[in-house]
């Protein structure tokens, strides 16, 4: 049985809402009294994520979705217009792991880390904005990371894929801005997901690695969905959830060779070349 979508709160879309961060986005804004379109590659996990926010008292609707496919987006904009009228909120959150060396990596690495992580959220924009410029209104909230902003060690292609995702974010704040639609982008460090499931990468060392800074998160998948929720609502642009990213990006903003000193001094830990 379809339900009827036609009118009530806002009108959201998430990318990747079947596991993990999108999920408690999804449930953040069911507890707004928000309608959903929940979309994601896993539709065990789209099925949960619906019967959760169901129970949560919102209305919502899934649909099958891979990010790195316009026309399956396109496909998911048109429903969104069939079954709500429109759309008011997008929030570009699907996305993989990777990790390993430059010199490690792939070019097939690259192109799968880049296809969905950074042409994915290019991709949402594209098939969402001009029903938005269309309406005069709307918000694009972009997840990147904290990744975008360290460029840490072991990761080149997630930190590129990720500082991509601000910069369209900062290019869509100056476009968008002036014709009523609000840009925001989000820079998480870690914290615990599936994200790991997704891990592509030359080697388990970097894989083990990225599991314990997940665990070892002072925040949780609902704290950082909270987080969002508010600090889009009043406005902020980048968004830091967690207060030692948000401390690093100052400090790098102030004096960008502290940071660089710092990661090469991480690289040559990790490497066993302390000397450097
Ligand atoms: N968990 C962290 O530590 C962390 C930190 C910074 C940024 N992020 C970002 O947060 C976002 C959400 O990740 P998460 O941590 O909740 O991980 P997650 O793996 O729990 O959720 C990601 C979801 O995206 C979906 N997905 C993957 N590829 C897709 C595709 N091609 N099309 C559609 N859906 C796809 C997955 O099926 C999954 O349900 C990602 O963009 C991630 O890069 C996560």
């Amino acid at each position: 049985m379809q339900v009827n979508m036609h009118s009530g709160g806002q009108r959201v879309v998430i990318t990747g809402a079947g596991s993990g961060l999108g999920r408690e986005l999804a449930l953040r804004y069911a507890k707004a009294g928000a309608r959903l379109a929940l979309a994601d590659v896993q539709e065990k996990g789209l099925a949960e994520t619906q019967t959760m926010v169901e129970a949560a008292g919102a209305a919502a609707f899934v649909q099958r979705c891979d990010v790195r496919d316009f026309s399956q987006l396109a496909a998911l904009a048109q429903t969104c217009i069939e079954r709500m009228d429109g759309i008011d909120v997008l929030i570009n959150n699907a996305g993989v792991s990777s990790g390993g060396y430059f010199w490690d990596l792939s070019l097939e690495d690259w192109e799968w880390q880049i296809s969905v992580n950074l042409m994915g959220v290019v991709k949402g924009c594209k098939a969402f904005i001009p029903h938005m410029l269309g309406q005069g209104a709307g918000r694009i909230i972009n997840i990147a990371s904290m990744a975008a902003l360290m460029q840490a060690p072991g990761m080149s292609n997630y930190n590129v894929a990720k500082a991509g995702v601000v910069a369209l974010s900062e290019s869509l704040l100056a476009e968008l801005t002036p014709l009523g639609i609000k840009v925001h982008v989000v820079c998480p460090s870690f914290f615990q997901t599936n994200l790991l499931d997704s891990f592509r990468g030359p080697d388990q060392a970097s894989k083990e690695q990225i599991a314990k800074l997940l665990e070892n998160s002072p925040i949780s998948a609902a704290d950082v969905a909270e987080i969002i929720f508010s600090r889009s609502q009043a406005g902020d642009f980048m968004i830091l959830p967690h207060e030692r990213g948000a401390q690093a990006w100052e400090l790098k903003k102030a004096n960008p060779q502290v940071i660089y000193d710092e990661m090469v001094h991480l690289a040559g830990k990790q490497l066993g070349q302390s000397s450097i």
